[in-house]
């Protein structure tokens, strides 16, 4: 049986991704310093799946000795590194924060599989990698140039680069880069989801939580943007879809060297259609307000997913009111998150 280690296994992808890996009968072990996230999301993995992982270590990755015992009990075959910090308006705030803990986590990561002669990673990037991109440069694909428009972004294009250059100087190595387009959705039972801490940055988890009663309408950031309805357009993926697409990235790490790879739909969708799918899966309108634009967005990000389905035979199963109706569920049967 492979054994994966599974970086920030609590959080929102990790967890739906430790779904899919027990599923498919993959022994899993689980490290997560929950610092945005909660065990119960392990202990409820575990219930919908009716299997415990080998192992769930409450562990940051930025403590060598900890993490080194966590190598030292499993026979760890690859790594799904998660764990990380996302918020791309604190990581303008804060950006030492974002490059100790990405960073920081990961050479530390790196150094304890390197001992353990571990040499195999799933990386989460992202699209942000494409920085924000000219509307005759979508849907993106991965020869798109690359540019980091915020710290955090600078944080998984430095990441990216580092672990080529790892794979470069040793051939025993063998690194995927999946990066992500915008993860929304829930398992379809509706016991995980995304439980974000604070006011939710992003448009899912705040129209949802408008529904639930938790707030009281939308602000649309800007409807004069150069699209359709004016408002920006985004690649929203189902968080089930992106996790399959990491089991299918396996296979690929027995080949040495480095990769990145697109996982998106291929589908763009505006904010005004996203609150109509929202509005349908809830079964009443989402009340929404338009407000200016908010600073730093790109007017239309969304994937050419072809590599995926070419390399790892992967691509999108559910559609915009799928996972719109499977993020309804999450928010009513948990209210308040976890
Ligand atoms: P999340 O915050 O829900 O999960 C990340 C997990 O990592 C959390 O459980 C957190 O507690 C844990 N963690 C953070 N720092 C840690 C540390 N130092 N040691 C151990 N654990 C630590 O986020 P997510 O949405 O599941 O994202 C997972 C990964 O995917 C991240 O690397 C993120 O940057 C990347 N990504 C996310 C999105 C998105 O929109 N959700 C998009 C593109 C890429
Ligand atoms: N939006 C609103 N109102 C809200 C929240 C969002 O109108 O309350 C709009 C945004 O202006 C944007 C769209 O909804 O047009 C999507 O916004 P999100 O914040 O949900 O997602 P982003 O595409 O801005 O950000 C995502 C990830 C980041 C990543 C970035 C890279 O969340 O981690 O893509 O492009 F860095």
């Amino acid at each position: 049986m492979t054994v994966v280690l599974v970086t920030g296994a609590a959080g929102y992808i990790g967890s739906h991704t430790c779904v899919e890996l027990l599923e498919a009968g993959y022994e899993v072990v689980g490290v997560d310093n929950y610092d945005n996230s909660s065990p119960e999301a392990i202990t409820r993995v575990e219930e919908l799946v009716g299997v415990r992982l080998a192992g769930m270590y409450d562990v940051d990755l930025r403590d060598r000795a900890a993490l080194g015992r966590v190598f030292a009990r499993h026979q760890i075959d690859a790594v799904m590194h998660f764990a990380g910090l996302k918020a791309v308006g604190e990581s303008v705030e804060l950006p030492m924060k974002y490059y100790d803990t990405n960073i920081g986590s990961t050479l530390g990561l790196i150094a304890e599989m390197e001992a353990s002669g571990v040499r195999k990673m799933v990386f989460s990037s992202s699209c942000t990698v494409y920085g924000s991109p000219e509307p005759d440069q979508v849907p993106l694909t991965e020869y798109t140039p690359l540019q980091a428009v915020s710290p955090y972004g600078r944080t998984k294009l430095l990441l990216e680069e580092m672990l080529n250059d790892l794979c470069a100087s040793n051939d025993g190595w063998s690194v995927m880069s999946l990066r992500y387009f915008n993860p929304i959705g829930a398992h379809g039972s509706g016991r995980i989801g995304e439980d974000p801490a604070g006011v939710p940055n992003n448009l899912l988890p705040y129209i949802m939580q408008v529904a639930v009663g938790r707030r009281e309408k939308l602000s649309v950031f800007g409807d004069d943007y150069p699209t359709a309805d004016g408002t920006c357009i985004r690649d929203y993926i189902h968080v089930v879809d992106l996790a399959r697409g990491h089991l299918d990235a396996l296979p690929l790490l027995e080949t040495s060297g480095y990769g990145a790879i697109n996982l998106g739909t291929g589908i763009g969708s505006s904010v005004l259609e996203v609150v109509e799918a929202s509005s349908k899966a809830v079964g009443r309108p989402i009340p929404y307000e338009v407000k200016p634009r908010r600073v730093g967005d790109s007017i239309a990000v969304f994937a050419d997913p072809a590599h995926a389905l070419d390399a790892l035979g992967w691509k999108a199963e559910f559609d915009l009111q799928q996972m719109c109706a499977d993020q309804w569920r999450w928010q009513k049967m948990n209210p308040d998150g976890y």
